[in-house]
């Protein structure tokens, strides 16, 4: 929309989150909240985004610079919402058509809102057009005084009567402009109030004796516009919006055994079909197929897994790959951008980090296999451990196809084991194995007759 400006007030110091970390950047479902409300200014596909910053600005500056097309300004000291807008003027001063502000606190927000919003507004000609919507409780909220049908003020829960604290009908903080003679209006608000700041929402009353027209738009569904102003607000939304990503999973196929136990992050996706036991979290940039089992307490994080793969119980993959019809764990744990082949097998108590793990290999038990390269069918017996690191530099193992390494076997990187090798149990391999040759280290074995008779017999001498 050309003509559509967003501002989004992120300045306020969030006191009652009590953190170091700005509250914009705390993370409902797995997701710092100001990607969320970025991502609904975007669906107006506005001319404009404009932040504004303040408390903490830098910190909030970085963890957006991705997006480069973002405009910021700071608001220092933080005064309230209104002198919040205020510090936009130099940059929407000269523009027409209708500013929208959203809340960087309230991310539930959804594009159809914002889209009946600006429609409401337009079609309206309204200087000022307020989100509302009814709440149980209203606490905390700004309260809707009407005179007949029309808004005719906002009063703040800290400077209202006792008799509006009961007006169930809130502010959400979000708003529609029209920018013509908007910043002039805003600069008429005071800050005799309860807080000392200058309040946005008095506009409905300066715009309201001004004879300018003031709107609402009541959001049905309370729960969109709920503010984040506490951590149990932060964990109620988180668990809303959750609950929200599961049941569009759930339409489009996915079983969730327990819905409510399943933290899925909101830009996860999942094919059909594919179960997810309880007690599973499947954290930002996942991909998982379809046809998947995803066994109970499995946590997996920035990585892909392919159709038909099994992911059995208390595994962590984190920013891997894993290819269809493999089978991870129990208890497996992969990282550092590892890939497992198709129809690998990643058995309990085996980590892989940084590895390459061919189609139909397995390590079935107890291994750790760290900057290797392991070919296709290769079979690693429990208790084989890649020794990558050398006190100074990480070093690269490779194991060619169709090689099998024998239990408790210690390859001490760099060093390869070409192809159709095969390595002993108990080996220490400290140089490269040719293509099909047997490799042993350990000596041979002794044993000696009667000894256990010898030491009984040497110990009972010692004890009279
Ligand atoms: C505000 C509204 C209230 C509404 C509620 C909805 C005001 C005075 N009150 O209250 O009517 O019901 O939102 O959630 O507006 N901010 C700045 N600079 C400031 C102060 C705040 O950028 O100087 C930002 C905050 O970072 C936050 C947003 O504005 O993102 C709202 O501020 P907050 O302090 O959370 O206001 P509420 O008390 O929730
Ligand atoms: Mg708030």
């Amino acid at each position: 929309m050309p003509d559509v400006h967003v501002v989004i007030l992120a300045a306020g110091k969030g006191t009652r989150m009590k953190s170091a970390r700005p509250k914009v950047l705390h993370e409902v479902a797995g997701r710092p909240m100001i990607e969320q409300v970025l991502d609904t200014a975007r669906r107006l596909d506005p001319a404009s985004i404009t932040l504004v910053i303040g408390h903490q600005g830098d910190a909030v500056r970085g963890a957006l610079a991705a997006h480069g097309d973002l405009r910021f300004v700071v608001q220092e000291p933080q005064l309230g919402t209104a002198h919040a807008l205020l510090t936009t003027e130099p940059l929407l001063r000269e523009r027409t058509g209708t500013l929208v502000l959203l809340s960087g606190d309230v991310p539930a927000l959804s594009g159809e809102t914002v889209h009946t919003l600006v429609d409401r507004h337009t079609g309206t000609h309204a200087a000022m057009t307020v989100v509302t919507t009814h709440v149980a409780d209203p606490h905390g909220y700004g309260r809707i005084v009407r005179d007949g049908e029309r808004i005719a003020r906002i009063v703040e829960e800290k400077d209202a009567t006792s008799a509006e604290r009961t007006i169930t009908d809130i502010n959400a903080g979000i708003y529609a402009f029209a920018l013509e003679g908007l910043f002039e209006a805003v600069r008429g608000i005071g800050a005799e109030n309860a807080q000392r700041e200058y309040y946005l929402p008095d506009l409905v009353s300066i715009f309201r004796r001004a004879g300018r027209p003031v709107e609402t738009v009541t959001v049905v569904d309370a729960s969109e516009i709920r503010g984040i102003n506490s951590r149990v607000e932060l964990a109620d939304v988180s668990r809303q919006m959750r609950r929200t990503k599961n049941a569009a999973l759930m339409a489009s196929g996915v079983t969730l055994e327990d819905p409510e136990t399943a933290y899925i992050d909101l830009d996860v996706q999942i094919g059909r079909d594919t179960i997810v036991k309880p007690g599973v979290t499947i954290e930002r940039g996942s991909v998982v197929g379809s046809g998947c089992i995803i066994h109970a307490g499995v946590r997996i994080s920035a990585s892909t897994i392919a159709d038909r793969a099994v992911v059995l119980d208390h595994s962590v993959i984190v920013d891997c790959t894993v290819a269809a019809d493999a089978s991870i764990g129990p208890f497996a744990h992969l990282r550092g951008g590892s890939h497992v082949g198709p129809h690998g097998k990643i058995g309990n108590f085996v980590e892989l980090k940084k590895t390459v793990f061919g189609e139909g290999t397995k390590a079935s038990h107890l291994a750790y296999l760290g900057d290797a390269v392991i070919g296709s069918n290769v079979n690693i017996g429990a208790g084989v451990i890649t020794c990558n690191y050398d006190g100074v530099r990480k070093q690269v193992t490779t194991i060619g196809d169709g090689a099998f390494i024998g239990s408790d076997t210690q390859l001490i990187a760099p060093v390869t084991v070409a192809e159709g090798a095969y390595v002993g149990t108990g080996t220490t391999i400290r140089e490269d194995v040719p293509p099909g040759a047997l490799a042993v280290s350990a000596g041979k074995q002794r044993n000696i007759e009667g000894w256990v008779e010898e030491r009984k017999k040497r110990n009972s001498k010692l004890k009279t």
